[in-house]
């Protein structure tokens, strides 16, 4: 029954983002994300489509919010419905996205001269405002309080959660024999509380082999590195076969 509500030719789609569909849910409290196959980069200026991408990014985003959830950290999700779309809580999303960094890589080596693969000191967490028509500008905690996108409380409570968050899913990575780079993740507002959204998948992560340092993440699209799908699907493998 699910299944019917959100399929290909599905008329209930409410916003297609690059790489996700939102469908309406089965209720008021509830939404349907349906995974793409489109892999975007660079604010959507390189664009391609990967027949199973989006299968792949549903199975690693569960399986790792499954893990999240166990370990204390409410996520959106509420049942998969099928390989492509999972049924989530309608959060309303807090229009910041958090990114954590433990080894320097993409804009932070840029920015900052830091070599790639440089072990940061300490984890660092930074914002950029969830807008693509800026480009998901850089924005620090000062000014997201004074345009109103979240309030301190709410900042300091996304933080500690996006370390905690660090903490757990960088150990099931180290498990799997994977190094977690750095990785993108966006909340939500949902009966007072915040919960995690979105997805934790290649597409949002930098993700290294631990024994040959070959990436196995979006940045294999970004560069031009080769199979792209071969990193995910060694990502979902390796994290079904360690856990
Ligand atoms: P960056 O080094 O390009 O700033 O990216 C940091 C992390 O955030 C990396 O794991 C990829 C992820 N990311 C997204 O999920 N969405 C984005 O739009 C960008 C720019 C990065
Ligand atoms: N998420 C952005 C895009 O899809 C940027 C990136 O991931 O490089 O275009």
């Amino acid at each position: 029954m699910n299944n019917m509500i959100c399929n290909n030719t599905c008329q209930s789609v409410l916003y297609e983002g690059k790489s996700k569909l939102i469908c309406k849910g089965i209720d008021d409290d509830s939404l349907i994300i349906r995974y793409k196959d489109t892999l975007t980069a660079f604010n959507g200026e390189k664009k391609e489509v990967l027949s199973g991408k989006g299968k792949l990014n549903a199975a690693i985003s569960n399986l790792l919010y499954d893990y999240l959830e166990k370990n204390g950290i409410e996520t959106h999700i509420i049942r998969q419905i099928d390989e492509t779309s999972t049924l989530v809580k309608k959060a309303d999303i807090v229009m910041v996205e958090v990114i954590v960094r433990n080894i320097a890589a993409g804009s932070f080596s840029k920015k900052y001269g830091v070599a790639e693969g440089t072990p940061l000191k300490n984890t660092t967490v930074e914002f950029s405002v969830k807008s693509d028509k800026l480009g998901d500008p850089l924005i620090n905690a000062s000014q997201i309080t004074a345009i109103g996108l979240a309030a301190k409380q709410e900042l300091d409570e996304m933080v500690e959660k996006a370390l905690l968050i660090n903490t757990l899913v960088r150990a099931l990575f180290k498990k799997a024999g994977i190094t977690l780079v750095d990785f993108k993740l966006e909340f939500g507002r949902y009966k007072g509380r915040l919960i995690l959204c979105d997805e934790i998948s290649p597409d949002s992560c930098r993700l290294w082999a631990e024994d040959t340092g070959n990436k196995l993440d979006k940045d294999l699209f970004r560069q031009d590195l080769g199979d792209v799908l071969d990193g995910y699907r060694k990502v979902l493998f390796q994290l079904t076969m360690n856990n």
